[in-house]
């Protein structure tokens, strides 16, 4: 398992492979497929928590190794890596940790020449975990220098921080209900967040066993990420197009609502997905395949809600791999497509209907400046402000009206428990309307 581990970290790292795909049971790296449920369990903790403190293991590291280790060898950097995890911040028995890792260093090739370096190294961290855990415990440090220097200039220092914190948690499960989410909540032993959006703090083991999975009364979706569907209002009997639809959390949200809801997606894989949630939960929509720069809609819709490709930013809690994997010139890169989807999708619109823009980005590049190059190039648009008692979540709108959510803005219960029932995911969303 921890040879898997190694090597699913080198696959994030280095080849931008998403972590959960790794993970998948059924389709996943080799070295998953072969394990049970828990040890899956097991393995996701321990790559989780190697990568949610990549950045304290790095400096520690650093300062242990006389001279960084060279690229050329092998797994060895990915071993040590995930036994620090262990050490430092798991409950794992250290020599077993030493001695594993030295094994795998020398079954690799590669990283054979390393093994005397790593049995010191990690020898040297389990003697001194104390000491070098708080010597190199910022909450910065976490969080590469790039993408926490863009979070500081976008919200400030505090802001950052605090955001920061928040990916150090594995997050509370949030179940968006059809109806009833009193109820609901009081069913499940949850929190009502906002709107129809509750949230589980014990929650431990399969999600298709909890109460109301069977009769389709909930899907699984971040409190935030429930919100853009509901910027667009009253949709019952309008003509409603879900673009990037997939894998149909808003999908649902809208044919929930009422509406006669388009699903377009490019990806045929994922929308089988969004037709099996579809399906569990009695839920219809016209379902179409399809890349937006070439789509052509029938008739014009009502309403239109794009939730744009992007760099997920927003959802580091829940993908803590996102800010390791993700690169400057990706951003660069996605924003163009967001440019060019929103321009395309934005001729879609009957006279007087509304568009709502969203991604689960923290980069305003993906976000705000979209929206004010968007508006600046269309004076057919104009932007219709959120109010705070619409969303229901204080301090989430900006100043021009747009929503806006961090990981940290949504207060714990009780107070400065970050872990417990605290935090949101991040996400953009601009309502506009066709003049
Ligand atoms: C952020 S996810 C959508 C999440 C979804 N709206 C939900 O709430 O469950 C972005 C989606 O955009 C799709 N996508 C990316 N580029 C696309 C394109 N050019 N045309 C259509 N869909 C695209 C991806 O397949 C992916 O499913």
């Amino acid at each position: 398992m921890r040879k898997a581990a190694a090597d699913i970290l080198g696959r994030v790292l280095r080849a931008q492979r998403p972590l959960d795909e790794e993970l998948d049971a059924e389709h996943g790296h080799p070295g998953v497929r072969e394990l049970d449920a828990q040890d899956r369990g097991l393995l996701r903790a321990l790559l989780g928590t190697a990568l949610r403190h990549r950045g304290q293991i790095a400096a520690i590291l650093d300062h242990l190794l006389d001279r960084p280790i060279p690229d050329k060898s092998g797994a060895a950097m990915d071993i040590l890596h995930i036994a620090a995890a262990q050490i430092l911040f798991m409950e794992v028995a250290d020599h077993a940790a030493v001695s594993l890792a030295v094994t795998l260093a020398d079954q690799d090739r590669k990283a054979r020449t390393y093994k005397g370096l790593v049995n010191a190294v990690l020898r040297r961290i389990a003697r001194d975990a104390e000491e070098l855990r708080a010597r190199f415990n910022e909450p910065w440090r976490n969080t590469p220098v790039w993408l926490f220097a863009a979070w500081q200039k976008a919200y400030g220092e505090e802001r950052a921080l605090q955001t920061a914190a928040m990916h150090l948690h594995t997050p509370n499960l949030d179940l968006t209900v059809k109806r009833d989410p009193d109820d609901w909540a009081a069913r499940l032993g949850g929190r009502r967040i906002a709107g129809n959006s509750i949230r589980l703090a014990d929650h431990a083991g399969r999600v298709d066993r909890l109460e109301g999975f069977e009769e389709g009364a909930w899907w699984v979706q971040d409190a935030a990420a429930a919100l853009p569907a509901r910027l667009l209002g009253d949709v019952t009997g309008l003509r409603v197009a879900d673009l990037c639809a997939a894998p149909g959390g808003k999908t649902a949200q809208l044919a929930a609502a009422g509406a006669n809801v388009t699903a377009v997606d490019i990806s045929a894989r994922r929308l089988a997905r969004l037709r099996a949630n579809l399906d569990r939960l009695s839920l219809g929509a016209e379902i179409r395949v399809g890349d937006l720069r070439s789509f052509e809609p029938e008739a014009p819709f009502d309403a239109i809600l794009l939730d744009a490709p992007c760099s997920a930013t927003g959802t580091i809690r829940r993908h803590p791999d996102v800010a390791w994997s993700k690169r400057p010139e990706d951003i660069a890169a996605l924003t163009q497509i967001q440019a060019e989807l929103l321009q395309r999708v934005s001729g879609w619109l009957v006279p007087g209907g509304t568009l709502v823009y969203c991604t689960c980005s923290l980069q305003p590049e993906e976000g705000e400046a979209q929206i004010a190059a968007f508006l600046a190039a269309n004076p057919g648009f104009a932007r219709l402000p959120v109010s705070e008692d619409e969303i229901g979540i204080p301090g989430a709108i900006t100043a021009d009206g747009d929503l806006r959510t961090l990981p940290c803005l949504l207060p714990s219960t009780p107070p400065g428990e970050p872990e417990r029932l605290g935090g949101l995911d991040g996400f953009f969303a601009a309502r506009l309307k066709r003049l």
